[in-house]
């Protein structure tokens, strides 16, 4: 499906992503994790083309990716929908509105500056938001939204495009923890029941070890690490932080373990009526 061949990224003398090559042959939900500076939001923009590649090659279902140019481009940039830790949503913008700007990509620009929608658009953007429990939301401006809720219309605006792919950058690093795990398991069960991909960089270990399949490693712009949660031990880890004896796990735990399991269902029912 996606197989990404000695992708490099330099900035003058800095390489931040050094010959990274992974192959993923069927959709998975993957965690990219290291440390700050270690290439992981490089390769994601790299991924969805907002930064280009300085070499190597990305090839989806055969495509060369790294190729596309205009539309194209932009073509290949709604297939594989990028969501980020601050979620760039519009916030004097109502909630529904964001969502629809999902659809950008194939509207025309009068449509867009009249903001005109197509019924069916609107009914499926309100069908994503009761998905992830949040369509009593729709009218409400973004900005009037819990950071939980800001970064599931966000979720909701990528799905909008009809992703095969769904990037996202730390998206629960702004998140308290109880919003952390309603986020992740939406982007769990989108990859479930939706069979998209999910390649999430994550800076926690437990949070990779739990949601994703696959777990990849980056340390100094290089892969370091690819495999499964379960071959992820300790001692792997201290080297994939490029920490010394001292490492602790504790130290890239958000806690999501320890969460309070009864205050957890109570928000997720408030989230569903
Ligand atoms: N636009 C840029 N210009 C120059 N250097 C850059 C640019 N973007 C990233 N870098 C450098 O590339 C390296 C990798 O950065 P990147 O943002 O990909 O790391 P990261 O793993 O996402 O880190 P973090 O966990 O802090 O988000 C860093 O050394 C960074 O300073
Ligand atoms: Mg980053």
């Amino acid at each position: 499906m996606l197989d990404v061949q000695a992708l490099t990224k330099t900035f003058g003398d800095k390489t931040a992503v050094d010959r990274a090559s992974f192959a993923v042959d069927r959709p998975m939900m993957i965690g990219i994790i290291g440390r700050s500076g270690a290439g992981k939001s490089t390769l994601l923009r790299m991924l969805n083309r907002l930064n280009d590649a300085s070499d190597g090659a990305i090839l989806f279902e055969g495509h060369d990716i790294t190729a596309l140019r205009g539309a194209e481009r932009r073509q290949w940039q709604s297939r594989c929908a990028m969501i980020f830790q601050q979620f760039n949503l519009v916030p004097r913008m109502d909630v529904v509105s964001n969502v629809l700007h999902g659809t950008l990509n194939r509207r025309s620009t009068w449509a867009t500056m009249f903001n005109l929608y197509p019924q069916e658009d609107i009914h499926r953007a309100i069908e994503i938001l009761d998905r992830l429990g949040i369509a009593e939301q729709a009218p409400k401006r973004a900005e009037a939204l819990s950071g939980g809720q800001q970064q599931r219309v966000a979720i909701a605006r990528a799905l909008m495009q009809d992703p095969a792919i769904i990037l996202a950058d730390e998206p629960i690093a702004s998140l308290d923890p109880m919003n952390a795990q309603i986020v992740m398991e939406a982007l769990r069960r989108i990859h479930e029941e939706d069979g998209r991909m999910v390649i999430a960089n994550l800076h926690t270990l437990d949070t990779a070890r739990r949601y994703c399949d696959r777990v990849i490693g980056m340390r100094d712009g290089r892969i370091v690490f690819d495999g499964t949660p379960a071959q992820l031990t300790t001692g792997v880890a201290r080297d994939i932080y490029g920490a010394g004896a001292g490492f602790s796990e504790a130290a890239t735990s958000t806690q999501i373990e320890t969460l309070d399991q009864t205050l957890l269902e109570e928000a997720k029912a408030e989230a569903l009526v």
